[in-house]
């Protein structure tokens, strides 16, 4: 195992977990890291430790580097477990102090009984020879606890979970991998884990907008160094919940009813110059929606009704979707039924419980679309490529 200088003494000690394929529900197919960090000098400190399985590939990594009871001091920038759950082993081997924020002694006190932590304040410094490093808070970005350490003379921010992407590589730094899928990844990410923090997220620019940023840290994926400037602005743009014109059509079918309404919705949309994203739930996981989701400006849900109740399918990305509450978007719902409906209902309340703005009532056909509900679906289509182009 080698440790990867990433800065002059400051070496990259992760994780890489090549084989992970689920992180708490959110699918990644291309596996993911976690990233920590050793600075040496006057004190060695580590800064994160990685998800407990991958223990040993941290203390492989610090040894190349330095004899692992050396380190001085841990600093914990988030509390969730796939940062923190080697905390307790890396401290019983080495005796060192862990420092996290106020939220951070809480969480980090409660998931391990025995850990010892003191606490840090917003802006606070300390020291390390001719080095600072400066905690900066950033609460619920993405959990109340999470923190960034800005190493000062270095323009090095340890940012935890921001502009992370779950992309295992044995490439350390964005100019290394194919760009299209670092920002594929990075923006996937930002759809599954802090697309509900966009407040939050403008909160923070503003704390380190003026920061000198050589380089991004993060804690999963690539570092950014070259492409600071790219990655940047569109956490700027996903934190204003900007969007652009595109449409998300999201469905599943039973004896493809509804199945016919989505395509003939979205041929009208396209019809009108309107770039659409088609998916039958299943053949997509729910993670690449969220992404197609993260910067459409309309979101078109379909589900057939199944015993007087929304398609378990649809039922189950109603739930993920909600939660994550992708909100100032136009939805709209369209579905089919046999006898009694009662799924648009759900699903109509569920986007609107996400944030999203219901202009049109919803679609509703019984058994097949015959000729007349082929063409209230193309005006559906129509109408929502016309609130979309008008951008209310
Ligand atoms: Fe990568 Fe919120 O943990």
């Amino acid at each position: 195992m080698e440790a990867v200088e990433i800065a002059k003494d400051v070496y990259w000690v992760g994780a890489l977990d090549w084989n992970g394929r689920n992180f708490h529900g959110f699918n990644t197919p291309r596996g993911t890291s976690y990233n920590a960090f050793l600075i040496v000098g006057e004190k060695n400190i580590l800064i994160d430790s990685v998800k407990y399985p991958f223990y040993d590939q941290l203390i492989g990594r610090i040894s190349s580097v330095i004899d692992p009871k050396k380190i001085d001091l841990i600093i914990s920038n988030h509390t969730e477990p796939d940062h923190s759950s080697s905390l307790l082993r890396v401290q019983q081997l080495t005796g060192a102090k862990i420092l996290a924020s106020r939220k951070g002694v809480e969480g980090l006190r409660l998931y391990y009984e025995d850990i010892k932590v003191e606490p840090v304040q917003d802006g606070q410094e300390i020291k390390n020879g001719s080095r600072t490093l400066r905690f900066i808070e950033t609460p619920f970005l993405h959990w109340p606890d999470s923190m960034f350490t800005y190493l000062v003379e270095d323009g090095v921010l340890f940012s935890m979970d921001a502009f992370g992407q779950h992309l295992c590589s044995s490439k350390r730094f964005d100019d290394e991998v194919d760009e299209s899928i670092l920002m594929f990844e990075a923006a996937k990410y930002y759809a599954n884990i802090i697309l509900p923090f966009g407040n939050q997220v403008l909160r923070t620019y503003d704390k380190i907008k003026d920061l000198d940023l050589k380089m991004l840290a993060t804690a999963h994926g690539i570092i950014w160094r070259k492409k600071i400037d790219k990655i940047v602005p569109k956490y700027l743009m996903w934190g204003k919940y900007e969007t652009r014109e595109k449409v998300a059509v999201i469905y599943d079918t039973m004896w493809n009813s509804t199945k016919i309404m989505a395509e003939e919705i979205s041929e009208a949309i396209t019809s009108q110059g309107v770039e659409v994203r088609l998916h039958r739930i299943g053949c997509t996981d729910r993670a690449t929606l969220m992404e197609d989701i993260l910067e459409a400006r309309a979101v078109v849900v379909g589900t057939p009704t199944l015993n007087t109740y929304v398609f378990p399918s649809v039922a189950d990305f109603m739930a993920y979707a909600r939660g994550l509450k992708p909100k100032d978007r136009i939805g709209a719902v369209f579905g089919s039924y046999g006898w009694g409906g009662g799924a648009c209902k759900v699903v109509h309340e569920n986007l609107e419980a996400a944030g999203m703005m219901m202009p049109f009532e919803d679609l509703e056909v019984r058994y097949v679309p015959k000729a007349e509900d082929r063409q209230r679906c193309r005006e559906l289509g129509v109408q929502i490529a016309k609130r979309v182009k008008a951008k209310d």
